[in-house]
């Protein structure tokens, strides 16, 4: 099979290591892709923002099968380009993917199929969330999101009125997110522990592949601004086998279901963001794609071999027992530029990268890297994802640890208490 991925992440990055490791890809080609990803692939310059370009690649390459990492070109409707054309591609349709692109559609959708989630009002104008905010219905702290993709900015956890009513005019008047904001979505806050919980779905069937724990905060003990991940660990000790049950029954499979009979079949990677409460697990957001770094630690648990998953369930046709999954443990460490997440420096040298990779278990997957005359430099906030493996949580974080020691470039910073969490509660 002759194989695309879309995207230039270390969760990419991720996958196209899975699918090289495995003898069924007779050509594997990724777009755009980093450094890392052209030492294991064909890489071809790619704009991700126009699907009309990857559909004339994917002809010139005579793909087989294309797999999108990034929710950008799913919301812009790749997948519905591509199966016009004929070309099997695996990602849910524009319409599917307003579970991500749309806070609103996702909040009215819950409430349609009974899915728990955090009692919400959504607003269409600065004043109706005034409003909403000003009537006590949800009390403080309250959060507001803004309705479209803000890449990952759209979130404000408002303490007060004071926070709440600034937020409201940033999102709504200023259009600090764009169109994105147009709209936004008022939801209690809720309190526990989040879980990222993965599933695999053809359009009718889900499977479970995973559940792993993001660091979202960049500082530790989660501390600091929201970023789009600082490390995860998988699997989540929170989600024993009938926690997993409760969200495949309770939230996987009756999203499955409703957009299937409104008329809009979710396929792809489902991403549950659960908040663990006292009253039960509640649907914080869906991402319609892996998660990053979640993906760098859930893709190699898989036992069973990742491209005829993703060739059955882009086809309709995904069977029992076809993601098994190791039980070895994996933490993965994020290794960012000075400044993330509100900027990030790039054109620092990186080295160290073969060496920790001599360590082992472990695993370096490259995100915001690039290659100036010869030299492998950072290009972006979340520069690379430093992945160790064992049979117990404990060593496997130690290992990504020892890894990225190995690891430097002018201004790297990285949380040092990845996991801990789940080894305070095992
Ligand atoms: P989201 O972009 O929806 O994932 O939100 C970003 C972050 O805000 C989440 O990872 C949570 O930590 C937090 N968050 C979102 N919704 C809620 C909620 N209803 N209650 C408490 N925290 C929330
Ligand atoms: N790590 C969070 C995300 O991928 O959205």
């Amino acid at each position: 099979m002759r194989v695309l991925v879309i995207g230039s992440g270390a969760r990419e990055h991720a996958l196209v290591a899975r699918l090289a490791s495995e003898g069924d890809v007779a050509e594997l080609v990724c777009a755009p892709g980093n450094p890392g990803i052209s030492a294991i692939a064909r890489t071809a310059p790619a704009d991700i923002s126009q699907p009309e370009t990857l559909v004339r690649l994917a002809d010139h390459e005579q793909i087989d099968l294309t797999v999108v990492g990034p929710e950008l070109p799913l919301s812009l409707g790749i997948v519905d380009r591509f199966t016009e054309q004929g070309r099997l591609i695996f990602g849910p349709t524009a319409q599917a993917a307003r579970l991500e692109s749309s806070k609103a559609f996702a909040k009215a959708f819950m409430a349609r199929h009974g899915v728990p989630t955090a009692r919400f009002r959504t607003c269409e104008t600065a004043d109706q969330a005034l409003a909403s905010v000003g009537s006590g219905e949800f009390g403080f702290p309250v959060v507001l999101k803004a309705d479209g993709l803000a890449a990952g900015k759209g979130v404000v956890i408002a303490a007060d009125r004071g926070e709440a009513e600034a937020a409201i005019t940033a999102a709504m008047i200023e259009r600090r997110f764009g169109q994105a904001g147009a709209r936004l979505v008022v939801e209690e806050c809720l309190d526990g522990p989040e879980v990222s919980f993965f599933a695999v779905s053809d359009g009718t069937r889900a499977l479970p592949i995973g559940a792993a724990q993001d660091h979202k905060r960049i500082f530790d003990d989660d501390q600091g601004p929201n970023t789009g991940g600082m490390g995860a660990f998988a699997p989540s000790p929170l989600v024993d086998e009938p926690l997993q049950a409760r969200v495949m029954h309770n939230v996987v499979e009756p999203v499955v279901n409703g957009m299937a009979a409104e008329g809009y079949p979710f396929r792809g990677f489902l991403y549950v963001g659960l908040m663990v409460t006292d009253a039960g697990p509640k649907v914080i957001e869906f991402n319609v794609r892996l998660g990053d770094p979640e993906a760098q630690v859930i893709l190699p648990r898989l036992a069973d071999p990742l491209l005829q998953l993703i060739a059955a369930a882009a086809a309709g046709k995904l069977r029992q027992r076809m993601c098994r999954l190791s039980p070895d443990k994996l933490a993965g460490v994020v290794l960012a530029s000075r400044g993330y997440p509100e900027s990030s420096e790039s054109g620092q040298p990186i080295s160290g990268i073969e060496e920790a990779e001599r360590t082992p278990g472990v695993t370096v997957y490259h995100g915001g890297t690039a290659r100036r005359d010869g030299q492998l430099v950072t290009a972006g906030g979340r520069v690379l994802t430093v992945v160790g493996r064992a049979g117990a949580l404990a060593e496997a974080i130690a290992r990504a640890y020892a890894g990225a020691l190995h690891i430097s470039f002018d201004g790297m910073q990285y949380r040092r208490d990845i996991g801990r969490k789940a080894l305070s509660r095992l």
